[in-house]
């Protein structure tokens, strides 16, 4: 897992300096410094390194994708801001959450400035036909407008304690997997490969990102403050229908799960009890084996592509989606 962790830190230092050069010329000062701040607090870099990774396992070179690598981030960031003001959680990447030191007004405002600023950096692409571009441009495009659908279905969901897995899944392929799936398929056409290996990538970070957002919500659980950079319990204390609320919603003690998911706040106690609960009726072990079905099917799918190392680092991340503990 450490390789991993090095595979995606050695391409953020490209990454890094692409969105810096881009956000530099915002005014005024606070919209600037909010809509830069995220960007510093050290993130996994998951989806910008997919893109670039994919870029040079189908025969391609990172140059021609950064641009696009780092618009990726950038609307992952947005996508952050704007979740934890509608969350309401106050911290992200370990640092107090942008709303929390801006207030919402100037968040929203960051998330726009940081949403537009990815669309001009595609048109910016340089090494690529417009074709390429145009491609790219259409593939975030639509990954943006599932993160909205999903983020309102989630939203949404908060309010119902009958949602169904198939209900979920759709969830969170809208509100995660499309972008990750975005990333690894613009990386596909950034790197010049065939229609069927664009649409063998996309496949591959969709299964992925199904099984990044299950791991997600089994983190919020059963991970530390620190080590997460982020709070602990937020899907309980919001009644999130996680796969495995649902799943628990489905067992023997659901009675009083559902009295802790409907609480306005929860203990620290609640939340253990909560999770014993999981535990006992399975739900955890139901939706690990879940994201692992996801990620066996992601390394199938990688088969299409000749033997490298890039290749090898995409199975790679496929274990790490489960294997993180941040
Ligand atoms: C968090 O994504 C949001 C989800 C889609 C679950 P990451 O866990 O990739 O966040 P960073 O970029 O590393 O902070
Ligand atoms: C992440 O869902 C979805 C997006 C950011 C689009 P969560 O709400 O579970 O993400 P975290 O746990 O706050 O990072
Ligand atoms: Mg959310
Ligand atoms: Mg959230
Ligand atoms: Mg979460």
């Amino acid at each position: 897992m450490s390789d991993v962790k090095e595979v995606l830190g050695s391409y953020s230092t490209d990454i890094t300096k692409t969105i810096e050069e881009e956000l530099a010329i915002i005014t005024p000062d606070n919209l600037s410094e909010a809509s830069v701040y995220l960007t510093r607090a050290g993130g996994k870099m998951l989806r910008p390194a997919l893109t670039l990774i994919v870029s040079e396992a189908v025969g391609g070179n990172k140059e021609s994708a950064v641009k696009t690598a780092a618009a990726i981030e950038l609307i992952h960031t947005f996508s952050l801001i704007h979740d934890d003001i509608m969350d309401d959680d106050d911290m992200r990447r370990g640092m107090p959450s942008v709303h929390k030191v801006w207030g919402d007004d100037v968040a929203i405002l960051a998330g726009d400035t940081l949403f537009s600023k990815a669309f001009e950096m595609i048109i910016k692409s340089n090494d690529t036909t417009p074709d390429q571009n145009n491609k790219a441009l259409a593939t975030v495009a639509d990954a943006c407008i599932k993160i909205c659908e999903g983020q309102a279905l989630d939203m949404g969901f908060e309010e119902r304690f009958d949602v169904s897995e198939e209900e979920y899944m759709e969830m969170i392929f809208k509100k995660t997997g499309a972008l990750i799936a975005g990333a690894t398929k613009a990386g596909a056409i950034m790197g010049g490969a065939s229609d069927e290996v664009i649409d063998a990538m996309y496949e591959y970070g969709r299964l992925i990102g199904l099984a990044f957002q299950i791991q997600d919500d089994y983190l919020d659980l059963a991970s530390d403050e620190e080590t997460l950079g982020k709070p602990i319990g937020s899907d309980i204390a919001k009644g999130k229908m996680t796969i495995i609320a649902i799943k628990g919603l489905a067992g023997d003690e659901s009675g009083r799960l559902l009295e802790i998911l409907k609480a306005e706040e929860n203990s620290q106690d609640e939340i253990d009890e909560a999770i014993e609960i999981l535990t006992n009726c399975g739900a955890i072990e139901y939706a690990r084996n879940l994201a692992q079905e996801s990620v066996e099917q992601a390394k199938e799918v990688l088969e299409i592509l000749d033997g490298s190392s890039f290749k090898q680092a995409l199975i790679d991340i496929a274990d790490f989606v489960l294997e993180r503990h941040s």
